[in-house]
């Protein structure tokens, strides 16, 4: 590992807004309104990476708690650094698999799930993060009618997500295969969430891909 590397998984060790969890069954849920100090919503990013909406949701909206999960250490820390310097108090980082988030939340208790940029795993369905087996975990924590956000590159990953949209009747609420040739037709305040850029969307942005957005929900009884 670089010497960099090393030096940000010490760094996020002493960073207040960050926790790990581990391994299965070795954690203990933490309640969220108490850790924020208040019972504002809760929106959680997956696979946030550096952390570019966790952080820059949270700059837009004071009103809500932000979380971001990501297995690796080094690019959670310059999320986590860079809330730090501009003392947001609504965002906080998780380092851990994803495949244990339902140890990371109580029932009932996040508002809205982003994934952003999310691997679009084309030879394992099942561990694509829209697939039925991640919104079953999902559904145990988030809200009746909570809000799920996909924005992806990823023509595969999207097509796959709209297929599970109509295969499960998850309601949706948007949908778009090219959000900026379509932005306009988005009301502002999501005009304005979809602007924010991540360091996956500028990467493949420059390759030419088209970037897609589709928000659902999830009934209370899946
Ligand atoms: C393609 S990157 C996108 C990162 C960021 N959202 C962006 O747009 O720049 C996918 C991210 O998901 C994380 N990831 C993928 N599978 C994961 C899992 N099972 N548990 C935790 N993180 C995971 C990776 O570590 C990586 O940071």
């Amino acid at each position: 590992m670089g010497k960099d590397k090393l030096m940000r998984f010490e760094a996020i060790k002493g960073f207040d807004n960050v926790t790990e969890f581990r391994y299965k069954g070795e954690n203990k849920i933490p309640i969220w309104s108490e850790h924020f100090g208040n019972s504002d919503p809760i929106v959680l990013e997956l696979g946030c990476g550096k952390g570019e909406y966790t952080v820059g949701l949270a700059k837009r909206y004071p009103q809500k708690n932000f979380i971001g999960a990501d297995l690796k250490g080094n690019r959670i820390y310059i999320g986590a650094r860079d809330a730090i310097q501009n003392k947001l108090g609504n965002v906080h980082f998780l380092r851990t698999r994803i495949d244990f988030i339902t140890e990371c939340f109580t029932p009932n208790s996040i508002d809205e799930i982003w994934l952003t940029f999310s691997d679009p795993q084309p030879k394992k369905p099942r561990k694509r993060l829209s697939s039925r087996i991640f919104i079953e975990r999902y559904s145990r924590f988030l809200k009746p009618n909570g809000i799920v956000h996909v924005k992806t590159d990823s023509d595969l990953l999207f097509e796959f997500t709209v297929e599970q949209i109509e295969e499960f009747k998850y309601p949706l609420i948007f949908k778009s295969w090219d959000i900026y040739k379509e932005m306009h037709q988005l009301p502002q305040l999501l005009q304005d969430d979809l602007l924010i850029k991540t360091h996956y969307e500028k990467l493949f942005s420059k390759k030419g891909a088209t970037i897609k957005y589709c928000q659902f929900s999830l009934p209370e009884s899946l």
